[in-house]
């Protein structure tokens, strides 16, 4: 008797936890997964192998560093994923934002929290003659590969004689080396593609049931959604400054501006496709009210492994992060007008812990380790 009622109980809880997932919802999850990489035709280097190396080699090198301390590893660091664990990143000063992973930064439509640049290779300049971070002006950075036994040569061989560029054809080409080493960090293989290229046991029935909800009632996939499970658009979910007080850092609005006047943009003299359909989109782009305070959707892929979290690492945990969605509790609006899509959820523990788990599905295992370090 005993027996057959623990059979049945077991029974009951198979048939329970079979999440099911109607046509509908198949449709939403197939535009999930998989990823396939768009080529940036504005930078002609993407694909080279020897452009890749040299990115590589200057990523991991701190002596493109005014101290000579700091390199791109130092707040993108592989083991982490490519992030460096810190709220807000330290250089050679100190910044106001989180590092994000680079990991399928190639996949962005926009880059930085506020979408400052709008290519890959847009963005490494910036950040090597940033004060706080790196502090080396573009002559340095010349000099400093021009001078390298390996990086000399390799160089001459990829974009030919140094003496023969003026300086910023030089330095585009940095960054489109750069771009082409980060387009290499792939990180899209995550249990939750097996699961919908037909594995059906790849993920738990936990994870099954928070995907479920993010698809459904949670309303996550408004904003996140596509293969990165992210709309490459900018919103405020109501985070206040990490240090509190009033919200300051303008965000998308900002970055607007910086991006009408800066040099290395897909419509820039050294974009290699200046018909690109970014370029014509960044040239009409207006500012609207609403971006004020506002910033990128991440991408939900690998961010079990990349906390904390939001523009400036105010939140620890992903436990936290679904807190906020769940309470709103400390939503802050930079006006009252804007964007009310968001209502607090009020999840069940359970919820939370299948939510959770859904999200631990979206980590892929790190590329192949010959690119987490400075090429042999
Ligand atoms: C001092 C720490 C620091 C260093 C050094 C650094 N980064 Fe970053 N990186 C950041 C931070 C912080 C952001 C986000 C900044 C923002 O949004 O305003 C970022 C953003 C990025 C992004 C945009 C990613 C995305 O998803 O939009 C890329 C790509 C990137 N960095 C590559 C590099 C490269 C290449 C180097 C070396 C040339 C480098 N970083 C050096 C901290 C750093
Ligand atoms: C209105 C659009 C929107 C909706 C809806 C939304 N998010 Fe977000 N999400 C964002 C934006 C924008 C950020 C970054 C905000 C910031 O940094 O200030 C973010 C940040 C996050 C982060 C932190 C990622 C990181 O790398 O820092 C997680 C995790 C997350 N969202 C999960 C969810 C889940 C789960 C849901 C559904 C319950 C959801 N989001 C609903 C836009 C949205």
């Amino acid at each position: 008797m005993f027996q057959s009622l623990l059979i049945c109980s077991i029974c009951a809880v198979g048939i329970d936890s079979t999440v099911q997932f109607t046509d509908n919802e198949w449709a939403i999850l197939r535009s999930l997964s998989p990823a396939k990489l768009i080529q940036d035709t504005t930078n002609a280097f993407e694909q080279n192998e020897d452009a890749a190396t040299i990115g590589q080699a200057i990523f991991f090198d701190q002596r493109f560093s005014s101290n000579q301390e700091v390199s791109c590893a130092t707040c993108h660091k592989p083991e982490l994923y490519f992030t460096d664990g810190e709220q807000t990143a330290t250089g050679t000063g100190q910044t106001t934002r989180n590092s994000p992973t680079v990991l399928n930064a190639a996949h962005q439509r926009w880059f930085f929290w506020d979408g400052r640049t709008d290519t890959l290779w847009g963005q490494p300049i910036q950040t090597m003659e940033h004060p706080e971070e790196m502090n080396i002006p573009r002559e340095k950075i010349a000099d400093i590969i021009a001078d390298d036994n390996n990086l000399g040569p390799l160089w001459v061989k990829t974009f030919g004689e140094m003496s023969e560029c003026d300086i910023d054809t030089i330095s585009a080409n940095v960054a489109k080396s750069l771009a082409a080493y980060i387009t290499k960090l792939d990180a899209t293989s995550a249990p939750f593609d097996a699961f919908i290229a037909g594995n059906t046991k790849a993920i738990s029935d936990s994870a099954k049931r928070g995907l479920k909800y993010f698809i459904t009632d949670g309303g996550c996939l408004r904003c996140h959604f596509g293969p990165m499970f992210s709309d490459g658009a900018f919103h405020s979910v109501g985070i206040g400054p990490l240090n509190g007080g009033p919200l300051w850092d303008s965000g998308r609005a900002g970055a607007i501006d910086q991006l009408k006047t800066s040099q290395f943009t897909a419509n820039s003299e050294h974009s290699d496709d200046k018909g690109n359909a970014r370029a014509i989109l960044s040239k009409h782009i207006a500012k609207k009210r609403e971006d004020w305070g506002a910033f990128r959707t991440p991408s939900l892929r690998n961010v079990a492994k990349t906390a904390p979290y939001m523009h400036a690492g105010q939140i620890a945990t992903l436990e936290e992060v679904l807190k906020h969605y769940s309470t709103l509790e400390n939503f802050l609006s930079a006006d009252h007008h804007r964007e009310t899509i968001l209502e607090p959820l009020n999840l069940t523990d359970q919820q939370t812990i299948d939510l959770i788990a859904f999200l631990e599905s979206l980590t892929s295992p790190l590329p192949d380790e010959t690119l987490l370090k400075a090429p042999e």
